[in-house]
């Protein structure tokens, strides 16, 4: 009888119950493609008492997670507890340094240790995978390691954040209040223990920057990810936005050029017609661009137990099979620093202003755009009231610090009422 694959479960969240259930249901057809069984000997959370809709008493548990990686029980941990430091950083390495595989979907610890930690994996001949930290059950990291292994990626982009997506397609469907649809997000699983990392798009960042370093051959550069979240997106922008042909959605591009790296995760507008303007809910989205393949999209569900637990255990069941794969596709020892690219290339942008119903305002924030060398292509005056006036303003290509430094000229004149808003035209 082949041996079995003894796995430990750190974290009986949604992810964890999951991967419980998953392993419960499929057993067998698991154990038939693996090769092997797949046993979970052990498991470990805070609190021992919460009935999490699983039976645990199979397994044995552990008050201290770390405790898990040092069980004579157990090859692999699958970490599922979340936070970039802490019991899951000391777990993963802990269990690296003495030879057992580790599967996470933990994508802050990855994005701001992954260096160190493929580094340890392969200095004690260990696997360590985490396919479910990227875009949820999109088997992405998996398909840039392998399938598109023989190209030269030229850039990946798309949604990577499900709750951002669920959120911006829910107030534009029903003109739902943000709290509420956030508080939704929530309830479904969707959203991270400090859900801050989702609308504030470092969630969709950390994915990105372990996509770029995978798809360019690069150390992980998290801190090179510029980075603007959803908070500011209102309902009015959303509706203004759908009027002119748009959609609002948490776009991530990383592409590497003559400049370098630009790695950046932001709320754009994307045609309504185009494959993310037609994303809805908590589906993401990535296109990858590779020199040999061209374009290549990859859909799913991005966040929720079942597409989670699905990415977690084909990374299971690959270490079972015996493949190793380095973390980022390459020896961690010859991914390269990262040149930053200095700044995004130019684009089109989408301008919300509230100005005084004056005569002269028009001119004079033409003016302003004007001295910063950008030209107007549309523009709408809407429904106002005596003393302020919206202003949608879509420009032609102009350089984001050009932009920039206009608006704040615009901000601080007497014409503007209210802080301008910006968001960048992506042609996808
Ligand atoms: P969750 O529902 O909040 O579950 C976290 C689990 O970890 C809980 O069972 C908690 O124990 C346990 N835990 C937390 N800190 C602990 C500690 N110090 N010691 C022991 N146990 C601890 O989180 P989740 O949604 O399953 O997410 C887990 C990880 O997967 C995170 O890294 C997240 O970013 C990632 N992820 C989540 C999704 C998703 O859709 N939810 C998708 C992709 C990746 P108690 O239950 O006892 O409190
Ligand atoms: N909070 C994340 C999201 C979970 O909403 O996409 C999946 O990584």
């Amino acid at each position: 009888m082949t041996q079995p694959l003894r796995i430990a479960i750190a974290g009986l969240g949604t992810v964890g119950v999951g991967v419980i259930r998953m392993v419960q249901t499929h057993g067998d057809r698991i154990a038939a493609r693996a090769g092997r069984p797949i046993e979970i000997a052990a498991v470990s959370a805070r609190s021992r008492s919460k009935d999490r809709g699983v039976d645990l008493s199979p397994f044995a548990w552990e008050d201290d997670p770390v405790a898990l990686a040092r069980r004579g029980d157990v090859d692999l941990v699958v970490e599922v507890m979340g936070g970039e430091d802490g019991p899951a950083k000391v777990l993963t390495e802990t269990a690296l340094s003495s030879g057992k595989h580790v599967v996470t979907a933990n994508k802050a610890m990855m994005a701001h240790h992954g260096q160190a930690l493929a580094e340890l994996a392969e200095a004690n001949e260990a696997a360590l995978r985490y396919e479910a930290a990227v875009a949820g059950g999109i088997p992405i990291m998996k398909s840039l390691t392998e399938g598109l292994a023989g190209n030269g990626i030229e850039r990946v982009m798309g949604v990577m954040n499900g709750t951002c997506n669920y959120i911006l397609t829910e107030m534009e469907h029903t003109g739902a209040d943000y709290e509420a649809v956030l508080a939704d997000a929530q309830a479904l699983g969707y959203a991270e223990a400090d859900p801050s990392f989702d609308v504030g798009g470092i969630d969709a960042a950390h994915k990105l920057s372990l996509l770029a370093a995978t798809a360019f051959g690069t150390r992980v550069d998290f801190a090179g990810v510029t980075i603007e979240g959803i908070e500011r997106v209102s309902l009015a922008d959303i509706q203004q936005a759908a009027e002119l042909g748009y959609k609002v959605r948490l776009l991530g591009v990383a592409q590497m050029s003559s400049e370098g790296l630009e790695q950046r995760m932001q709320p754009v507008l994307v045609p309504s017609q185009s494959p993310i303007g037609l994303l809805e809910g908590v589906t993401n989205m990535v296109i990858v661009e590779g020199d040999f393949v061209g374009r290549t999209v990859f859909t799913g569900p991005g966040a929720g137990e079942g597409p989670t637990a699905s990415a977690i255990m084909g990374d299971v069941i690959d270490i079972a099979r015996g493949l190793r794969i380095p973390a980022f596709g390459q020896p961690a020892d010859s991914l390269t620093a990262p040149n930053r690219a200095a700044h995004a290339g130019s684009a089109s942008h989408y301008l919300r202003l509230t100005l005084t119903d004056a005569p002269g305002t028009l001119a004079k924030v033409a003016q302003m755009l004007a001295d910063q060398g950008i030209s107007i292509d549309r523009m709408r005056q809407n429904d106002h009231d005596e003393r302020q006036v919206p202003v949608l303003i879509v420009t032609h290509d102009c350089a984001r610090s050009n932009l920039d430094a206009a608006l704040a000229e615009i901000a601080n004149s007497p014409v503007s009422l209210a802080e301008p808003v910006a968001l960048r035209i992506e042609q996808v």
